[in-house]
């Protein structure tokens, strides 16, 4: 179809952009089961349900917004990670996309294990009971304080991030009476295909020891002389949003390198290496997104070929998805409020929410989907860009989107694919209160991290 002749009239033309919105959808009133959660669906009265909980009781009693998140969804997913890799390799959630207790417990329960980058995260884990010894804990700045509480609770590996880090970590287990399994994070120097803040394999940046230069091998050197320190493995993370596995291959065949020149200069094989999480998800219907046992599959074999050619045995393999897991599996629900059409331009949306609950798009340009959720529309589509609430022209959720033209104040929309970080990179921007995650299974619908109140935000303010 030309640009003017889609259904919104020439008037679009000089602002439709590329790739999927160059032309609206056939149909508006389809959800594509690639970025909604797999329970999604629309009952009779056109009004879309997920766990058998249409989303119109869902707003009435829990209100808007809100992050409604699919624990069928979530749960299956975890279950092909881990069934993907088997028994042979560990699979650590990333909290860093979204964590709360029931995560922590439904995580538990599927067998998995949890990566967690913060004291904050720590606390949250250990309280819903994920064993200590199933956690790994990660992070660039690690205060003493934190480390000394994760050797304490007896997590199973830190992974360290710096010389620095090193001796911090030897000397506080060695005062505990500890030896501490540890990891050591190597940037490999691969360019990751994703935005410049969500790569982390390249050398100018904060995470990581480079192996360039022979860095890595000394970390290495200086972690297996110290008394606090098991050293188990090496680690890397090339970075978030990834399709692209040669990413992940280079960086495999370079962590082998790595372990194999270890073991001609020390003697010791180390029997660990972990690739990390980064595994894209489709935001919208242009992304194809990868399944957990190719993403195994691919993986497995790169790391045995490589072994196999430099003689070693094949070490465990961890990896740690986080945004595969939980983001599809959830989606931001909304009322409409002003919708302003700018002629020759496009229309507004106006919801309740925004960049206090979806800093993505900011951020990162990130591209959503978004639907009308409360009713199906025939009305013709129209150009929009869904903005949230703040007094920011930049608080954009959705930045081209096809909705129907009759769409009005009061229907609600969805953004789907927002399970991961948008709760956990939420904020208080114009003292706007951080949305409850409502969990939904089975007909059932429970909140499982409740909405913010105005007494939350005032009981910090002691001034
Ligand atoms: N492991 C490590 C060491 C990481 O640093 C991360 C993410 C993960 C695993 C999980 O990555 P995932 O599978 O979720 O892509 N806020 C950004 C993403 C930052 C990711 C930071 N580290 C975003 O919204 O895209």
């Amino acid at each position: 179809m030309s640009r003017s002749a889609h259904p919104a009239g020439p008037r679009h033309a000089d602002v439709l952009t590329e790739g999927h919105y160059a032309a609206p959808p056939a149909d508006l009133n389809t959800l594509d089961p690639k970025v909604w959660a797999q329970t999604v669906a629309r009952n009779a009265d056109g009004v879309v349900t997920v766990g058998g909980v249409d989303v119109k009781r869902l707003a009435e009693e829990y209100g808007t917004p809100a992050y409604i998140l699919d624990e069928t969804d979530f749960r299956a997913r975890a279950r092909a990670w881990r069934t993907a890799f088997g028994a042979g390799a560990d699979v650590f959630y990333a909290g860093k996309a979204f964590l709360s207790r029931a995560v922590v417990r439904w995580l538990h329960e599927e067998g998995l294990n949890l990566d967690v980058c913060s004291g904050g995260e720590l606390a949250t884990a250990l309280s819903a009971g994920m064993p200590a010894e199933r956690i790994a804990f990660h992070g660039n700045n690690k205060s003493a304080e934190e480390i000394q509480r994760a050797i304490e609770a007896g997590v199973g590996r830190i992974v360290l991030d710096s010389f620095q880090e090193i001796v911090r970590v030897a000397h506080i287990a060695q005062s505990l009476g500890k030896r501490q399994k540890v990891q050591i994070r190597i940037t490999v120097g691969v360019e990751a295909h994703t935005h410049e803040f969500i790569a982390t394999a390249h050398e100018d940046q904060k995470f990581g020891i480079p192996l360039a230069g022979g860095q890595a091998a000394e970390a290495v050197r200086r972690a297996l002389q110290l008394d606090g320190l098991q050293l188990i493995g090496i680690h890397s993370h090339i970075g978030s949003q990834i399709f692209d596995m040669s990413g992940f291959e280079v960086a495999a065949h370079r962590v082998v390198g790595l372990l194999k020149d270890i073991r001609d200069e020390h003697g010791v094989e180390l029997p660990e290496i972990d690739l990390g999480g980064g595994l894209g998800i489709a935001y919208t219907s242009d992304d194809d997104p990868r399944e957990p046992h190719e993403i195994a599959k691919a993986l497995t074999e790169i790391v045995t070929r490589e072994c196999e050619s430099a003689r070693l045995r094949t070490p465990r393999i961890s990896v740690e998805p986080g945004r595969a897991i939980v983001g599809p599996t959830a989606f931001t629900l909304y009322e409409v409020g002003t919708v302003k059409p700018l002629e020759g331009l496009r229309t507004y949306v106006s919801v309740d929410g925004g960049m206090s609950d979806n800093i993505r798009t900011a951020l990162y340009d990130a591209e959503y989907s978004v639907a009308l959720v409360s009713r199906t529309s025939d009305a013709e589509p129209m150009l929009a860009r869904v903005v949230g609430k703040h007094c920011e022209s930049g608080d954009i959720v959705v930045k081209d989107a096809f909705l129907p033209a009759d769409l009005a104040p009061g229907d609600l929309v969805a953004v789907p694919a927002t399970g991961a970080y948008c709760r956990s990179m939420a904020s208080n921007y114009n003292h706007v209160l951080r949305p409850p995650v409502v969990a939904v299974q089975d007909g059932e619908a429970r909140v499982i991290v409740r909405r913010e109140t105005e007494e939350d935000l005032l009981r910090l303010d002691v001034g």
